[in-house]
């Protein structure tokens, strides 16, 4: 038996995580053994590359092609270490962002040549790709409300935060961009609907891939 490998995209805010754990559970529950993951991070290599990426004093400054390649070096190591083998042992693989991020966020908001961001993604991913993408959706008005929200919560600073309001704008219409030209892969969820619905959403895609 193979496994399945289903990754989530989307902006800051729009319930990755909440729909991922929902997800989870409910798979779960049908006896289906299932890893959550997220990227930057999952390994314990990749979770010291998240916090210089995210939160170290030593960050300022970083450059777009080094965050180019400490994205892709945490995802190399995901993908031999935990990935793989699990798809091997026949698990369901979520994953809170993959390649596409690097696509949006490196190639359509800090402007890399996108040639030479997919060079470096094909070395980090291989073969190994999601079969099914959840793009959750929300307006950029209301990514930007969630994220103030949450960031008078959090303890860290995020480097990611600090980026202007054309950043998240270009991050936006790169999403946009992407779905549309992967219409086959990437599934277009409005996350706008309540928890309930979205999650409904989720599954409807999700159902057929499992059981
Ligand atoms: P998050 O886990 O809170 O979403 O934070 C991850 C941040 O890293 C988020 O701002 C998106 C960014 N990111 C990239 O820029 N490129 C990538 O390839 C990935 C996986 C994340």
């Amino acid at each position: 038996m193979t496994g399945r490998f289903i990754s989530f995209e989307g902006n800051e805010g729009s319930g990755k995580s909440t729909q991922i754990k929902i997800l989870a559970d409910c798979l779960a529950a049908l006896g289906r053994s299932v890893i959550t993951l997220r990227e930057p991070g999952g390994t314990p290599i990749g979770e010291e590359i998240r916090h210089l990426l995210k939160h170290s004093a030593a960050n300022v400054g970083m450059t777009p092609e080094t965050e180019l390649l400490l994205m892709n070096a945490s995802r190399a190591q995901l993908v031999r270490q935990i990935i793989r083998p699990a798809l091997v042992s026949g698990a369901i693989v979520l994953c809170d962002r993959f390649y596409d991020s690097t696509t949006v966020y490196q190639g359509t908001g800090r402007g890399l040549d996108p040639a030479q961001v997919q060079n470096v993604i094909d070395l980090a991913v291989g073969d190994t790709r999601p079969e099914l993408t959840l793009f959750l959706e929300v307006p950029l008005e209301v990514s930007e409300e969630r994220r103030r929200h949450r960031s008078g919560a959090k303890p860290e600073r995020d480097r990611f935060e600090e980026a202007d309001r054309a950043f998240f704008e270009r991050i936006h219409a790169g999403y946009e961009a992407l779905a549309k030209a992967e219409s086959g892969r990437i599934r277009r969820i409005d996350a706008t609907q309540s928890v309930d619905d979205v999650s409904a959403a989720i599954w409807s895609h999700v159902a057929p891939l499992v059981t």
